[in-house]
């Protein structure tokens, strides 16, 4: 099991002072293609797509609805499998193909290396605020304090005055903040935010992905965002336009374009 576990590499920085990537990608996707079979015929949902990504960028990946956006993060995160080809991970020397692995490893990894933050923030509503967020460290085994580690997230989103509380006492914008701690508590290598401000009013929403950027450029964290909103686009460093399956744009931008915090 220990292949599943790759190295952490926790300072950022994927380009050089001249924009050139110097070394591997986190992520590669290989041919990645999912068809689903509706009533006898095949749709495909996402089509051969080649790409790599490197750890430190913010990627948003924009398309309308029906695109693939969510496919595409469900096949990276390895909650669903490919028709064809492959996620590659890669850090530090380690390997990995998640496409190799069974359904209990890639659980495995995912609890390990990856943070999720859903449209409808998913957190457990039979657990505190508290311990929402140090569900993914002890689920880990992790060394250290998670009580200590979990309530300093919680500062950070604002809410350390809220650990005891339980979700359905708080706003949708509060718990959005929650799930970006829990996603952030593990000390993941990705996070993957699946239209985190699509339920929530346009101010708590920027407030949400203002919060998020923030702390995923602190910690050095490589952010995959799915969103609706072309706003998101101009805080990325990089863009993905996916159209009916199919990436008809990448663009790229030098960490410091416009629009960016740092
Ligand atoms: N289990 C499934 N069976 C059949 N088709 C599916 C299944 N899951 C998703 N699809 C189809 O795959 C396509 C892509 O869906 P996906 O959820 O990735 O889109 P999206 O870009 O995330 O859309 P949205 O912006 O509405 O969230 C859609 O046409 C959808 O109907
Ligand atoms: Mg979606």
């Amino acid at each position: 099991m220990t292949a599943l576990i790759l190295e952490r590499q926790s300072d950022r920085a994927a380009a050089g002072d001249n924009g050139t990537v110097d070394r591997p990608p986190l992520i590669r996707l290989e041919g990645l293609t999912k068809i689903y079979s509706e009533g006898g015929a095949s749709r495909t949902v996402l089509d051969a797509l080649d790409r790599e990504f490197y750890a430190g960028e913010f990627v948003c990946l924009l398309g309308k609805s029906g695109s693939g956006k969510s496919t595409l993060l469900n096949l990276i995160s390895g909650i669903d499998t490919p028709s064809r080809g492959s996620v590659i991970f890669r850090e530090n020397g380690g390997v990995l193909n998640l496409t190799t692995l069974g359904e209990q490893e890639r659980t495995l990894f995912r609890r390990r290396n990856i943070g999720i933050i859903f449209q409808f923030f998913n957190l457990i509503p039979t657990l505190t605020v508290l311990e929402n967020v140090t569900l993914p460290l002890e689920l880990n085994g992790a060394a250290g304090n998670p009580r200590a580690r979990a309530q300093a997230l919680l500062d950070r989103v604002g809410l350390g005055n809220r650990l005891a509380t339980y979700p359905d006492k708080l706003s949708g914008g509060e718990q959005q903040r929650v799930a970006i701690a829990r996603a952030l508590s593990h000390d993941p290598l990705l996070i993957l935010a699946d239209e985190p401000t699509g339920n929530l009013d346009e101010d708590t929403g920027d407030t949400v992905l203002t919060l998020l950027l923030e702390l995923t450029r602190d910690a050095g964290k490589t952010l995959f965002m799915a969103t609706h909103a072309p706003e998101v686009a101009r805080m990325a460093d990089r863009v993905l336009h996916l159209d009916h399956g199919k990436l008809v744009s990448d663009q790229v931008w030098r960490e410091g374009h416009e629009g960016m915090s740092g």
